[in-house]
């Protein structure tokens, strides 16, 4: 068989691990052949890859990032992308592609599965808002890391007698903000699944210096908005893919609370270092086990399908529904949080 791999959209811890493993299982078990797709889609439509062998992948299990590289190119964004695609795989003679992403990546694989290419898909996302899916590897790193950071913040916030309003990763969705904002006992997480209400949030960190207290975290998720009318709010606008920017939701409401509660607020924006550097042992083996599967879904010729972790098992599901929607925060894993922070 020969098998085609790439990484695409943003990158996420435990990429590497994946690629590793299709590699050891298609090329050491079945003897097949693998190529890496250079820079995601990109490097499909431009034909642009290298054959990846043991020497290729040894050493990358730890490593953060993608030796293959990633872009947010689109097939369906081209002029003739699919085409393309469709002419390359032809050309290349590849029996399957297995595109490693995210939600984009994952609409563009069903798009081409849907034109005909044997597809099996691999989710990732520190995120972890693929419906699909128990969990997504880096989600577990980046709440790791989301966590450390919030840590160190209680000591300096407590020294300066501070609000700190910690914006973690999350456009649609707050998994990190939840999880890490519960692993540092946060005094209040905001998620975009609820529109907040500047007036209740205020009173919350406010009720904790009123009792004493020195200082306050705010976890909030960087796709956090106000409820309507609840204060002023400035959204940035979108990128040159058309996504929305980011809001600078943080800077916003630490000015806001300052300016309502008579207290030093400071944003801090933990950014790209949650993707960034060596995966958990969690995210590596769950990477590691997607990319064993996938290979296995090749020789079964289950092609537009995606792997997933239910349970503990790693199942196939249809691509076709895996990007029907996104998994957002439950009102019963925000009200567990709640009675806690
Ligand atoms: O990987 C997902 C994510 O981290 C989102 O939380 C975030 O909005 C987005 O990627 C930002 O990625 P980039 O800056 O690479 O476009």
């Amino acid at each position: 068989m020969r098998i085609g791999v790439l990484t695409s959209g943003g990158d996420c811890p435990g990429l590497n691990a994946v690629i590793r493993s299709v590699v050891h299982r298609a090329v050491v078990d079945h003897g097949d052949e693998v190529i890496g797709f250079h820079d995601g889609w990109k490097g499909l439509l431009e034909c642009d890859y290298r054959k990846l062998d043991l020497e290729a992948v040894g050493g990358i299990l730890a490593r953060g990032g993608t030796i293959l590289g990633s872009s947010r190119v689109q097939p369906a964004h081209l002029v003739g992308g699919v085409e393309r695609a469709r002419g390359h795989v032809a050309d290349l003679g590849l029996d399957a592609i297995i595109p490693i992403g995210g939600e984009g990546t994952l609409k563009a694989a069903n798009l081409l599965s849907e034109a005909g290419l044997p597809i099996v898909g691999v989710p990732k996302t520190i995120d972890n808002d693929i419906a699909s899916t128990d969990v997504t590897f880096g989600f577990d790193t980046a709440v790791t890391v989301a966590t450390e950071a919030l840590d160190r913040l209680k000591t300096t916030a407590e020294s300066h007698q501070r609000v700190l309003v910690v914006e973690v990763m999350g456009r649609h969705t707050g998994w990190i903000a939840l999880h890490s904002g519960m692993a540092a006992g946060a005094h209040a997480v905001v998620v975009p699944e609820r529109p907040f209400d500047i007036d209740e949030l205020t009173t919350r960190v406010g009720e904790r210096f009123e009792a004493g207290k020195r200082f306050a975290i705010v976890v909030v998720a960087e796709g956090a908005k106000p409820r309507e009318g609840s204060m002023d709010f400035k959204t940035a606008g979108t990128d040159i893919y058309g996504h929305e920017r980011f809001t600078g939701i943080a800077n916003q409401l630490s000015v806001e609370l300052e300016r309502r509660l008579g207290k030093e607020a400071r944003p801090v924006i933990l950014g790209h270092v949650q993707r960034g550097g060596t995966p958990t042992a969690y995210d590596r083996v769950l990477a590691t086990r997607f990319g064993w599967h996938a290979v296995e879904a090749a020789h079964r010729g289950e092609f537009g399908m995606l792997t997933a972790l239910r349970g503990t098992e790693i199942t196939m599901v249809p691509l076709a529904r895996a990007v029907e929607s996104l998994k957002t925060v439950p009102a019963d894993r925000y009200a567990e949080a709640e009675c806690v922070i």
